[in-house]
């Protein structure tokens, strides 16, 4: 299967290169949000770039309308036109439709004619005025797709937005791409427009709203990946996986090395499989790992998360590879003694902090790359102050970010905040949140090193290693 570039900036990188050869695609929109300008680039840039023909079918405007409308993006159509790269027709849609299902007709005519290889026909939704009823209209869809694909053409259908009274879109069923073009208002403040690829068919597609500008040539995307934090941050820098699939698919590979992840979870949420995925993940590499374990989550339940991960608590305590920063008075299992960092006596900020320097710091130096810290901030939070947090948290993870340890921090937002939480997240490279809503528990990138934030997933148990999945 071939692929048929757009030539919109920006839009082809989202699936791959462009449309799949003979595909169908739907833009729909709302009006002024630019699908004619869309469906003209699109011929425009086939004629101009591939030398491909294009027939441009329109119903509401006059070809001169359009050739006018279409010069403030510098496209000359009269001259692709007189190049017998592009024919713009204006008829009716009953005409269209009569003489497009009409073999040896005059749309098939035109076709075999100019050589036509890209159609764009605004719009589709003028069909509905001529025929009866929806079942007419989906019948008329699917000829017209039919024709479509007997002719190998690559076509766009322009679509208005549809209404709240209409039957949700049965279009996307029957094309094989669907395109979403929106106007939406941000933060109260400002409207910015937004293109989704909701469908593609064949086509890996780079999911999200991506913004869109009308420029003085035409269509420009700019694709939300390319919103990278600190391109350092993830050029050649190694990954540490979750051993959560879907969760390294989004990640690229996982957390950066040398970065600080953030995990918000609301209080009923469940994060111990994906806290002892990571964990064990990093065990099994070879990493050492310092653990500060939050007031629920006890020494004996990680060791039975281990456990299940096939890994011992204590053999890995003993062997120097995991140790632990504890804020409570409570038991550790067996052998783990010696990895237990016990600063519940320490009050002062500072001796705190010199203390765990101390206790890690010489076994750090050696190899600070293949350091992992799993670190409860509401257990810092709550045995340390907000203060402490706000004066120290940045500071801190500084210092790790650059000795190129890689840090996932645990906390939940709800409780600590609204100032303390926008904080956090400007501090951490990264966000994953995860939350109970009914019964079902969802997770969701917010934000990444690499600028991907993604869909919200659903949360599924299973019976082995990581024992969740992202569905
Ligand atoms: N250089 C430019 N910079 C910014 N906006 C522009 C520029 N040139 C044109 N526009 C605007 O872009 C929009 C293009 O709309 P276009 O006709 O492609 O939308 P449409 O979705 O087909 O609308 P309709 O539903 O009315 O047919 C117009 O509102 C126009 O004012
Ligand atoms: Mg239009």
């Amino acid at each position: 299967m071939g692929t048929v570039p757009t030539g919109v900036r920006g839009l082809d990188v989202l699936m791959d290169g462009g449309f799949p050869k003979g595909a169908t695609v739907i833009v729909e929109g709302a009006p002024g949000t630019g699908k004619t300008t869309l469906g003209m680039q699109f011929l425009h840039q086939g004629a101009v770039r591939d030398g491909e023909a294009g027939i441009y079918i329109t119903f509401e405007e006059f070809p001169d309308q359009l050739y006018r409308d279409m010069l403030v993006f510098g496209w000359d159509l009269r001259k692709l036109e007189a190049e017998g790269l592009l024919r713009v027709i204006s008829m009716t849609p009953d005409i269209f439709l009569e003489q497009m299902t009409e073999p040896g007709g005059l749309i098939e005519k035109l076709i075999v004619d100019v050589g036509c290889k890209r159609m764009v026909i605004d719009s589709i939704s003028l069909f509905r005025y001529g025929t009866a009823s929806q079942e007419e209209h989906r019948r008329t869809l699917y000829r017209l797709r039919n024709i479509l694909r007997k002719f190998d053409l690559t076509s766009v259908l322009i679509k208005e937005q549809g209404t709240m009274n209409e039957e949700s879109g049965f279009e996307a069923y029957i094309s094989d791409g669907f395109i979403q073009l929106q106007l939406k208002q941000q933060m109260d403040k400002y409207r910015v427009r937004t293109l989704e690829i909701l469908k593609m068919r064949g086509r890996r597609i780079r999911e999200g709203e991506h913004i869109y500008r009308l420029t003085d040539h035409g269509i420009r995307l700019i694709p939300a990946r390319s919103m990278v934090e600190d391109m350092a941050l993830i050029n050649g820098r190694e990954k540490v996986p979750t051993g959560v699939e879907v969760l390294d698919g989004l990640l690229e590979g996982g957390f950066s090395q040398g970065t600080v992840m953030l995990l918000d979870t609301n209080s009923k949420a469940n994060y111990k499989y994906l806290v002892a995925s990571v964990l064990a993940n990093r065990l099994r590499a070879g990493d050492k790992v310092v653990a500060l374990l939050s007031s629920f989550h006890t020494p004996q339940d990680f060791d039975k998360m281990l456990a299940l991960q096939g890994l011992s608590m204590s053999r890995m305590a003993g062997e120097g590879r995991l140790f632990f920063i504890e804020h409570y008075k409570r038991s550790y299992p067996d052998g783990c003694e010696a990895a237990v960092i016990d600063v519940k006596g320490l009050t002062g900020s500072q001796k705190y902090r010199e203390f765990v320097r101390e206790s890690l710091g010489p076994r750090a130096e050696d190899s600070p790359g293949n350091w992992f810290i799993y670190y409860d901030l509401n257990t810092v939070l709550s045995e340390r102050g907000k203060e402490y947090v706000m004066k120290f948290f940045a500071e801190e993870t500084a210092e790790i970010k650059a000795k190129g340890m890689t840090m996932m921090v645990m906390c939940n937002f709800s409780e600590i905040g609204p100032e303390c939480s926008a904080y956090l997240e400007r501090t951490c490279n990264g966000v994953i949140r995860t939350w109970v809503d009914g019964s079902y528990q969802y997770m969701q990138v917010m934000k990444s090193p690499n600028g991907i934030i993604s869909e919200p997933y659903v949360v599924e148990t299973t019976a082995q290693a990581p024992f969740m999945r992202l569905t």
